[in-house]
């Protein structure tokens, strides 16, 4: 019996976890599991880095999210790639099957949604009678079939994200198509949805047009729904738009007309907002994205300005693995390189060592005003991030430090009177507070810690907002079809997952010694919690 290579190394990295080493080990897991194509594969680190930035905008509504995307033409489905194909002679997939253009191009389509971006523009147009993707051979059903299994197989509470699909439908004279008419089957796009991208995953715009208040007419004000509502009560996944006005809307149910986005194509006509007045200005406008080729400082840059980059940067199949370089590092604004990293606070916490890598704190770099987002040990005592209550962006990062517990505990008071515990939760949020922080007694400062509202306390690994949050998912993982739940993109990280919750849920760090551990913080008030159990 041939035990495939993969197996091995999900076992050996579970025999990892029993180790001290953990840390290490990850690396080391990480490296070695890189499997040979030409695809880099997403760490499980960084599958918890992309989740917990998830969960943190779970109230955050989807129009205001950054979304990091590609212009499918530009990058993968074009005449270069198709001529690189036929030159190519037989294609190896990553099956081990021989392809021809369509799977080499489908396969290398899906690598690229695994790569975490969360929006496409896709040009189509009808040839022999066919919706096809332009330049390519590439039927339109193939694509929505491809999409399809990446949201069958993503469409659990760990891994379920957004996907943005922006249709450019090209005709030759400019001329429209009206869907409503359409004598052929073939050619109707809400069937080819209905049954290659299942109806169920989008939401609509009579879905949208239902979340709207009565008033809406007066103030023109949309209302999307919140992050938690689209994925978690409503278990939508795609929201699809056409960016040109070929097709008649009416007869298409599923399609957003492109009024609902700001879109601007290589240069901005939204400029860096300067101050508050300036991000609530521009927070009135939804689904701002920018088509352009960038840098991966420039991706940053507009991300931490409110704006959503699509990437159309030439590559084809011959480069287009290169295009990791650039989503990679972009796609979490949030959380710094090898954050956060994985813990188990068991094993540093022995009997009279008082550490807990549990805790979230922002550093600040004055020299290039950005923020990193980082895991601290929560006894250390440092500054915290405090908000004035009912406010949007009234900050104050306290000059007194304290550990993360005193911040946590409403009782303690730690924030100013009048301001609470805090966390930004936008990237314009972030742009906040870097004014704030530049404009702050901080200023002076090289380089400024503080803490943010942000823990695994209750279950390592797993990251929330506020004091004694349940993990959103140790209902799920501490059933017994805990393994099921945790579907990740890829078998292999599927495994090292199962693994870091399934100890993390063994072992439930601080409330196993939660006596002890009150007993440390609270050492004056330590004959309360005697006695009371816990
Ligand atoms: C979202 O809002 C609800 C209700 O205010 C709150 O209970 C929850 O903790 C919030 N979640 C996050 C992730 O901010
Ligand atoms: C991508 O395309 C290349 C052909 O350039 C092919 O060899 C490879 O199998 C495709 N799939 C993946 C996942 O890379
Ligand atoms: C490519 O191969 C697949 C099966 O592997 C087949 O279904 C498809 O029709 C082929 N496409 C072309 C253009 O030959
Ligand atoms: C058009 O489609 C028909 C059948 O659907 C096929 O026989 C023919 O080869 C196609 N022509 C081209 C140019 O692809
Ligand atoms: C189609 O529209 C684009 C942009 O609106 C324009 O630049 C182009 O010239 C038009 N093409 C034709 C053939 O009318
Ligand atoms: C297109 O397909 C949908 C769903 O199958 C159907 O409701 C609609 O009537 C069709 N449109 C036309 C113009 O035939
Ligand atoms: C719109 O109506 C809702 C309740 O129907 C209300 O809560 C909201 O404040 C109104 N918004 C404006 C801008 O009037
Ligand atoms: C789109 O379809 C609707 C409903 O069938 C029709 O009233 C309208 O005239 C069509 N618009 C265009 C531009 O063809
Ligand atoms: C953006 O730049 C590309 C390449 O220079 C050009 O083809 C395209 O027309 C430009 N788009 C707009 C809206 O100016
Ligand atoms: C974009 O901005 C640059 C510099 O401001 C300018 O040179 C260029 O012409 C602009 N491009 C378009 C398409 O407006
Ligand atoms: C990818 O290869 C194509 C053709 O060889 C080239 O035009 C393009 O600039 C390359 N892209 C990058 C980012 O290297
Ligand atoms: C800011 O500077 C620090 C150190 O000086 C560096 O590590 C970090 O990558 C820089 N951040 C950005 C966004 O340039």
């Amino acid at each position: 019996m041939i035990i495939p290579k993969w197996l091995c190394h999900a076992f050996l990295s579970l025999i990892c976890f029993q180790s001290i080493l953990i840390r290490q080990c990850f690396a080391y897991t990480n490296i070695d599991l890189y499997n040979g194509n030409a695809w880099p594969q997403i760490s499980t680190q960084r599958q918890n880095a992309i989740r917990s930035q998830r969960d943190i905008m779970r109230n955050v509504t989807i129009d205001q999210i950054p979304y990091v995307g590609v212009d499918l033409r530009k990058v993968l489905f074009n005449q270069q790639s198709v001529e690189v194909i036929n030159q190519m002679g037989p294609i190896h997939l990553t099956s081990g099957a021989i392809g021809n253009e369509t799977n080499a191009l489908i396969d290398n389509f899906t690598s690229l949604l695994n790569s975490g971006l969360q929006t496409m523009i896709l040009d189509i147009e009808i040839r022999n009678n066919t919706w096809m993707v332009v330049e390519t051979d590439l039927k339109f059903q193939q694509y929505l079939t491809a999409l399809n299994s990446f949201l069958v197989q993503s469409h659990f509470d760990l891994s379920a994200n957004i996907q943005v699909l922006l249709l450019n439908v090209i005709t030759k004279d400019n001329s429209t198509i009206d869907t409503t008419s359409f004598p052929d089957p073939q050619l109707n796009i809400t069937d080819l949805m209905d049954t290659y991208l299942g109806s169920k995953y989008i939401f609509t715009p009579e879905a949208f047009l239902k979340e709207q208040y009565s008033n809406f007419t007066i103030t023109r004000q949309p209302r999307w729904p919140t992050v938690q509502q689209f994925l978690f009560d409503k278990r939508k996944r795609i929201i699809i738009s056409e960016l040109t006005s070929t097709l008649n809307l009416s007869g298409t149910p599923y399609i957003f007309p492109h009024d609902i986005l700001h879109y601007d194509e290589n240069n901005s006509t939204l400029s860096c907002p300067k101050d508050n007045i300036g991000i609530n200005k521009i927070k009135e406008i939804s689904w701002r994205f920018l088509n352009a080729p960038f840098t991966i400082d420039e991706i940053r840059q507009y991300i931490s300005c409110g704006l959503s980059p699509i990437i159309s940067n030439y590559y084809d199949i011959s480069n287009v693995t290169d295009i990791v370089e650039l989503i990679s590092p972009s796609i979490v604004w949030t959380w710094e390189e090898d954050e956060p990293r994985i813990s188990n606070s068991k094993l540093v916490m022995g009997k009279d060592s008082i550490q807990a890598y549990n805790c979230a704190k922002i550093k600040y770099m004055s020299a290039n005003s950005s923020l990193s987002w980082v895991v601290g040990n929560c006894y250390n005592k440092r500054s915290g991030l405090c908000k004035k209550s009912h406010s949007e962006y009234n900050w104050f990062v306290t000059r007194e430090v304290d550990s993360f517990f005193d911040f946590n505990d409403l009782q303690e008071h730690t924030c100013p009177e009048g301001y609470n515990f805090s966390i930004p939760l936008t990237p314009l949020d972030g742009l906040s507070l870097v004014h704030y922080l530049e404009n702050s007694i901080h200023k002076s400062t090289e380089e400024k810690e503080f803490w943010i509202d942000l823990n695994s306390i209750m279950v390592s690994n797993c990251w929330v907002i506020g004091e004694n949050t349940a993990c959103p998912y140790s209902k799920e993982v501490s059933t017994r079809n805990f393994l099921q739940m945790i579907l990740p993109v890829s078998i292999v990280s599927f495994f090292l997952l199962a693994g870091v919750f399934y100890l993390s849920l063994l072992t439930i760090p601080i409330h196993d010694n939660r006596k002890n551990w009150k007993r440390i913080v609270n050492q004056v008030s330590k004959n309360e919690f005697e006695g009371v159990p816990s």
